[in-house]
């Protein structure tokens, strides 16, 4: 039978880990490497099927699949935002300063911020063309938007500009991911590994 000490040890370790508040908690993670998976994904495919001649025959493709990986970032934004409104961000190490956290939180601000203008004008620009698209070909993602072609130009260009908010602010982001796991070695990095 084990001792009112190792009972005592048992809860105390079990308390440690369930209240780690060091680290993101794990549905922060999952959700943070699977977006970063899927903007990874998304980009590339962007700019691969824009320049994809008007007639070739997977063009409508690689259109739905960006779409769809899309529309997934969205979901895990919502999901995201819901989640971190019901858990709390672990804190940063002491060795953070002011300026430096205000920066890095107006960063993350700004990269939920971009993600969401990005679903939203390539939603608005696709289905305000009339170019309504199939969730990776099983059902339609429902259709909100009146035709309108003006829209449809306006949200196209608002989409092809915003892409070059999203590579600075990512770009922003993982130089100060690496800055804290390369030169300054703390735990910051290691606030989000799996
Ligand atoms: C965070 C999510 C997204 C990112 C990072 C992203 C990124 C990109 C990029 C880099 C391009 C190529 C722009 C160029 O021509 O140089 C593009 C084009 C496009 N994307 Fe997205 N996209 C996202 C979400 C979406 C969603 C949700 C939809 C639709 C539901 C969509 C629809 C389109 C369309 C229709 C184009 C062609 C734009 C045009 O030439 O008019 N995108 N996207």
């Amino acid at each position: 039978m084990p001792s009112s000490f190792q009972m005592s040890a048992q809860v105390s370790s079990e308390k440690n880990w369930t209240a780690d508040t060091s680290r993101y908690n794990r549905a922060m993670i999952v959700i943070h490497w699977l977006t970063a998976l899927l903007m990874f994904c998304t980009i590339p495919i962007g700019l691969m099927m824009t320049a994809m001649p008007r007639t070739s025959p997977v063009r409508e493709t690689w259109f739905t699949i960006h779409k769809s990986i899309g529309v997934t970032i969205l979901a895990l934004v919502i999901l995201r935002v819901i989640v971190r409104a019901l858990s709390r961000a672990p804190s940063y190490p002491g060795t953070i300063g002011r300026l430096e956290n205000v920066t890095a939180s107006s960063v993350q601000f700004l990269l939920y911020v971009i993600m969401v203008w990005m679903c939203v004008t390539g939603y608005l620009n696709s289905l305000a063309g009339g170019h309504g698209f199939d969730w990776f070909f099983l059902f339609p993602v429902p259709d909100f938007v009146p035709r309108n072609r003006a829209l449809a130009h306006l949200a196209s260009t608002l989409h092809v500009a915003g892409q070059w908010a999203v590579y600075t602010l990512i770009a922003a982001h993982f130089l100060g991911a690496m800055f804290h796991l390369v030169a300054r070695r703390d735990r910051v990095f290691h606030r989000m590994l799996p």
